[in-house]
């Protein structure tokens, strides 16, 4: 392959960026209270908040919008994205849901009571909450070793499978599903191998367990398969994801992800008897089933952006420039969680600030530097979202598809090793108000003189 990535797609429509200034943004961060959430986008320059639903739409996209049949029933766009649904993924029945996490509560809803317990590879935060509310447990089955962020492994998303049977062994009745989370989002954007799958899928098949995947990185999965994975690398896209899928049973999906869709989600089974439990709960919360909470209009552009995500081109330029970016700054010395994931890069900020305390929140000090040094909006992930029991104190860099060209993230490269030059200088942060729960949206912070 070339050195040089280059976007595999030409701009037809562009969005101004407005550029301020480092005193600007001094005063901005300090009026938001140190919370990047209580920032207005227009004062933001690079904006990797979250690579879900920020991507940018293809002309073929936009096309489909402009064909939505907005029908209440028997609409033909939900035909097209049914046809495009089950033909990637091969499942029998597809539900459609305004995003992922309205799949994940339908699907709870139906299938878990109270004192269950859901095993993963690692659970989502959306999926994790949707479990709890139904008063069940959920369990991350990751390898011990993989909690190391300076570890390199090609598929470090992959459950642990001496955990699983552990747990199967111990509470085989209370275990309703096994669920796999493709690529590992609050792992590092980590993969997960086909012969993870395919371990999990025996065990889940030997005790009569369905296996459910949330597939929102499935496009992303199935390339680094193709990349790392004996057997693979003459394998189409679309034949890995085919392979991926046919070892479970179900399936949830926000299509904001490798739906290239900037709304949307669907859930999937292949049990007739479940699905029309979850399309009597789709009418009650969602909508009928032909649109589940979207208009037609998404729906199209779902199916056209599921079809692009798997596109070869694509993927090369998604995963190398993400790759790039994070090769570029560890090089530099800058500890990023290893090996670089796929649609996001994570600074070990605890690494990184070694002379900021966890009390004192070294990954939203870093965070809020970055913002105010290049105008770069991130996310913190460690102890001011998860409290005192967060393992890591990371700041994640989550890239949008298709949205930002080489010469942004060279800028993004650029300030964060000025920022790292000059890291001794950084202070930490306090709290001053903080909500009772997910405090990191809303919480206002001081600098710690
Ligand atoms: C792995 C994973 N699962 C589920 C979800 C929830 O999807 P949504 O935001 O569409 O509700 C997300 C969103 O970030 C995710 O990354």
């Amino acid at each position: 392959m070339n050195k040089i990535i280059i976007e595999p797609f030409k701009i037809k429509s562009v969005e101004p960026i407005s550029i301020n200034t480092k005193i600007e943004r001094q005063k901005i961060i300090k009026n938001a209270h140190y919370n990047l959430f209580s920032i207005n986008s227009r004062d933001v320059i690079i904006d990797l908040l979250t690579d879900s639903g920020t991507g940018a739409m293809s002309s073929e996209q936009w096309a489909g919008i402009m064909r939505g049949d907005e029908s209440y029933a028997g609409s033909n766009s939900f035909e097209r994205f049914n046809k495009a649904v089950k033909n990637i993924f091969g499942f029998e029945y597809v539900i459609p849901t305004h995003q992922g996490r309205a799949a994940e509560k339908i699907l709870f809803e139906v299938i878990c009571k109270e004192g269950d317990i859901i095993p993963s590879n690692a659970h989502f935060d959306t999926t994790r909450a949707n479990i709890e509310f139904q008063q069940a447990i959920a369990k991350d089955l990751i390898p011990d070793r993989f909690k190391d962020t300076q570890l390199d492994d090609p598929f470090k998303g992959n459950m642990d499978i001496e955990k699983l049977k552990n747990l199967i062994d111990e509470h085989l009745d209370k275990i309703p599903i096994i669920m796999m989370t493709i690529t590992n989002n609050t792992g590092g954007g980590q993969p997960v191998s086909m012969a993870n799958i395919r371990d999990v899928s025996d065990i889940a098949k030997e005790h009569n367990i369905p296996l459910y995947i949330d597939a929102c990185r499935f496009a992303e999965n199935a390339y680094f398969i193709k990349q790392r994975e004996n057997g693979y690398s003459e394998q189409s896209i679309e034949d890995i994801v085919k392979e991926m899928f046919s070892y479970a049973d179900g399936c949830t999906m926000s299509a904001k992800k490798d739906g290239i869709s900037n709304i949307g989600g669907f859930l999937c089974t292949n049990d007739e008897e479940l699905s029309n439990r979850k399309k009597d709960l789709l009418i009650l919360t969602e909508g009928f089933p032909t649109y589940g909470g979207l208009a037609g209009r998404d729906l199209d552009a779902i199916a056209i952006g599921l079809r692009e995500a798997m596109d070869v081109d694509y993927l090369n330029y998604r995963i190398n420039s993400t790759s790039y970016l994070g090769k570029k700054i560890h090089d530099y010395g800058v500890p990023i969680l290893m090996p670089p994931g796929g649609h996001a890069i994570y600074i070990d900020a605890g690494l990184f600030l070694p002379h900021i305390p966890k009390e004192e929140f070294p990954g939203q000090a870093l965070a809020c530097t970055l913002y105010v040094e290049g105008g770069i909006r991130s996310s913190e992930i460690g102890s001011l979202m998860f409290g005192d029991n967060s393992p890591h104190e990371l700041v994640r860099l989550a890239i949008p598809r298709r949205t930002y060209t080489q010469s942004h993230i060279d800028y993004v490269i650029e300030i964060i090793k000025e920022v790292y030059n000059q890291k001794e200088s950084i202070k930490g942060l306090k709290i001053i108000k903080q909500p009772k729960f997910l405090r990191h949206f809303s919480a206002k912070l001081t600098t710690i003189k």
